[in-house]
């Protein structure tokens, strides 16, 4: 699938088939987050991969009962290991550059056939104690991934010339 068709087909999946995720697939998916962009190079991530199931049981809790992520084969805790990098000279780019990294991991699975839900409902100090992340680390995004049970409905979008506008910014 090239990226473009990834980007158009692309759907947050919450149904999961019992199946394994096959480990050549998943180390193509966690590769494809290693080569994204980030600020000052920086690459401020670690991707805590949980397959067992009490594990993602607890994680599914800590997302405030979001009960599905525990039933994806996979739950991929996205995290950020350092800050130091700065953007507009106001903002820390950590958030930013996991943010990026996920984009890659989640169009790399949806090309691989897997599905994934980026999950920002979660209670990061839960998700910590399940995972024994350290203090200083911190939780960006939870994805479960697995092979998708079927097809989900698209999803609106606002329309292109809503989204951009030339030379100087207008409403
Ligand atoms: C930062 C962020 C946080 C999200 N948090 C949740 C969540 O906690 N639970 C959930 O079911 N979906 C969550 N989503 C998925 C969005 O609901 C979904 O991407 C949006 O409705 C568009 O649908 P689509 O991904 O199928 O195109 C989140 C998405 C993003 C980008």
């Amino acid at each position: 699938m090239d990226l473009n068709e990834a980007m158009e087909s692309r759907r947050s999946v919450r149904k999961f088939r019992a199946e394994e995720v096959a480990e050549e697939d998943l180390r193509e998916v966690l590769n494809a987050a290693r080569l994204a962009p980030s600020a000052n190079n920086l690459q401020p991530w670690k991707f805590v991969v949980v397959k067992a199931e009490k594990k993602r049981r607890l994680l599914a809790q800590a997302c405030f009962g979001q009960e599905f992520i525990g039933e994806a084969p996979v739950v991929i805790v996205a995290c950020a290991t350092s800050r130091g990098g700065c953007i507009g000279n106001y903002m820390e780019s950590w958030p930013v550059d996991v943010a990026v990294a996920v984009t890659h991991l989640v169009l790399a699975a949806w090309g691989k056939g897997l599905g994934t839900c980026w999950i920002g409902a979660f209670d990061e100090e839960r998700v910590k104690e399940v995972c024994s992340i350290p203090h200083e680390v911190r939780v960006v995004a939870v994805l479960p991934l697995g092979y998708p049970l079927k097809l989900p409905q698209a999803t609106p979008r606002r329309p292109l010339e809503k989204i951009f506008c030339e030379d100087v910014y207008a409403e």
